[in-house]
């Protein structure tokens, strides 16, 4: 079935990335003063946003709707491309990057495992958690080099929820009121247990940043309220309509 709504989605993802290949890339040239404990915690993320994406296109397109695998194909390109701003950060600081990490290669096999809709619900604690990160990283890094490309990744993290945030409402929507609450609750649990993982394994750099662990778990708890209320029943946020089509949005 064909969700007219994911076409609006497509042409954001599209006019994103114009907008990227217009802007260019940040001046690699200039170099990256990095504290070590950010160094590691980087690497980290780096090898969380790699991957070619293929087992969530695979069910995307499984699921029927070419339209929305279009733009899931679209929003992989995005992730591989934090993978590549923040490999090439790493360069400028003189930093290699990993070959893999045991948090990625858990969670990589264990959303291989599941259904479209499970694999979405995965996928949303890891990109609530770097919405925290990202931001921390923006506001907090004193290198201006590092602070631009976490600002650059947040804001198409931020492109991201409300999509997967749609796409799991439509999921979700089938199922009784109570089993989407339980499912809901889940996840709410799911991500308060990463968000406690990623504050203690990146401790080191988020002091650094200014953060503490505990306003971390905190603030990535307390955002995950308003989430699952709209995976539940939200209106969600669709992106601008073209200028000459009414609001292409769903119920
Ligand atoms: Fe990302
Ligand atoms: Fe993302």
């Amino acid at each position: 079935m064909i969700n007219r709504e994911y076409e609006a989605w497509v042409r954001d993802f599209e006019a994103e990335r114009e907008r990227r290949a217009t802007v260019g890339d940040p001046a690699w040239t200039r170099g990256a003063a990095l504290d070590p404990a950010l160094v590691r915690s980087l690497q980290r993320f780096q090898v969380g946003e790699d991957g070619d994406g293929s087992a969530l296109i695979g069910k995307a397109e499984r699921a029927g709707d070419p339209v929305y695998a279009a733009a899931v194909r679209l929003f992989v390109a995005e992730e591989q491309n934090h993978a590549r701003m923040l490999a090439l950060l790493l360069t400028a600081g003189g930093a290699g990057t990993l070959s893999g990490h045991w948090s990625d290669a858990v969670f990589v096999r264990l959303r291989r495992l599941l259904g479209l809709r499970v694999e979405l619900l995965v996928l949303m604690v890891a990109e609530v958690v770097a919405l925290r990160y990202y931001r921390a990283v923006r506001d907090g890094a004193p290198d201006p080099l590092t602070a631009e490309v976490a600002g650059r990744i947040l804001a198409d993290e931020e492109r991201h929820v409300p999509f997967h945030c749609r796409r799991l409402r439509e999921g979700l929507s089938p199922l009784p009121a109570p089993v989407r609450r339980c499912a809901t609750a889940a996840w709410r649990a799911l991500l308060a247990g990463a968000a406690v993982v990623v504050a203690a394994d990146h401790g080191p750099a988020l002091r650094h940043l200014g953060v503490g662990r505990r306003e971390f778990t905190a603030d990535v708890i307390r955002s995950s309220g308003p989430l699952a209320g709209a995976m539940r029943t939200g209106p969600g946020r669709s992106p601008a309509p073209a200028p000459d089509e009414s609001s292409p949005v769903g119920a």
